[in-house]
């Protein structure tokens, strides 16, 4: 570490009055918003003590260093706030439910319970990121659509932001992520629910989500176009592959690109009844390897704002596809 004022250390070394300086790529696994803030609080420490971080960085010039005598940890208990992040996000889970359920009938959207979620996961954004993440990962077999568009709005919410659009923007693209696969409703629970290779037929049938949804959407009134058009374009892929028109390149706006990669991090990622999720630095190296379906560039700053690696082991990468059953990408198309 070039600065000599910066210091890596375990978890477990950590100190009340500590300034950490960072996480590195383990900012995903950290219970924190801010990447660098000053430690005086217990219950941070015992938000820290309860992570996957396994080290941080800390700052001695601005804060105490580990072999100053301070408080050690206080002894694990139940966090509070990770329970408070459980419970708003299984509510915002159940209003996604209402809103698909109300649209299935009326064919049109809520507006007020769509703003409500999005309200819910942009105050949970702003105060636990990576619980978010991290609790969205988990995904059951009756809700996972429901879960899914939970979990791609807050990860489009932290994307948006780490690109620094502007908060209306960042609303909008909220609202558009959030409603991205509302044509799912009208799509047979039988194929949605299959967990086995879809048939040609049903593969067609679950293609026609985007549109089915981008129709709903411009039936309800007051919705930005860019919201239809994240909906009817999130399965495009930049080499013209993708449904349902086939789109290249230009053709696909950068709302719709953007909602496509934390779609499919967000399918790689999940945790399912059934299947094992991908850690979120093998979806990376997957995701990278994909020449021709992302926005090259946008995927780059996604890993940035993971703290995830650009992939460099084609090797490697078909190894983990393989192990995951995984070996083309219209095997995704389930999700
Ligand atoms: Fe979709």
């Amino acid at each position: 570490m070039t600065n000599s004022t910066l210091l890596q250390i375990n978890k477990d070394d950590v100190r009340l009055g500590m300034f950490v300086h960072g996480f590195g790529a383990q900012w995903l696994r950290s219970p924190f918003a801010a990447s660098q803030f000053k430690l005086t609080r217990p219950a941070e420490l015992e938000a820290l003590r309860e992570s996957s971080v396994t080290t941080l960085v800390i700052d001695l010039s601005k804060g105490i260093g580990p072999t100053s005598s301070t408080a050690p940890l206080p002894r694990p208990r139940e966090s509070s706030t990770s329970t408070s992040a459980e419970a708003a996000l299984t509510k915002a889970t159940g209003m996604v439910r209402s809103i698909f359920s109300n649209a299935a009938s009326s064919m049109c959207i809520d507006r007020q319970q769509v703003d409500s979620v999005v309200d819910v996961v942009d105050q949970l954004l702003h105060t636990r990121p990576a619980s978010v993440l991290n609790l969205t990962k988990l995904k059951t077999k009756d809700e996972i659509s429901f879960q899914h568009s939970v979990a791609v709005c807050a990860l489009v919410g932290l994307f948006a932001r780490h690109l620094k659009l502007d908060s209306k923007v960042v609303r909008i693209l909220s609202v558009g992520s959030l409603l991205h696969d509302i044509g799912k409703i009208r799509i047979p629970t039988a194929i949605l629910t299959k967990t086995d290779k879809l048939t040609a037929h049903e593969m067609a049938v679950m293609q026609t989500h985007p549109s089915e949804g981008h129709a709903m959407l411009a039936r309800t009134k007051g919705l930005p176009e860019i919201v239809g058009e994240m909906c009817l374009r999130h399965h495009e892929k930049l080499d013209g592959s993708g449904y349902p028109d086939g789109l290249k390149g230009q053709q696909i706006g950068a709302a719709a690109r953007i909602v496509a990669i934390c779609d499919v991090f967000d399918a790689l990622t999940s945790i399912r009844p059934y299947k094992k999720g991908l850690t979120p630095e093998a979806a990376a190296e997957m995701m990278g390897s994909w020449d021709g379906h992302f926005d090259r560039a946008l995927l780059k700053q996604f890993f940035d704002c993971m703290g995830l690696r650009w992939p460099s082991d084609p090797a490697q990468t078909r190894q983990i596809t393989d192990e995951m059953g995984i070996s083309t990408q219209a095997d995704l198309n389930n999700f």
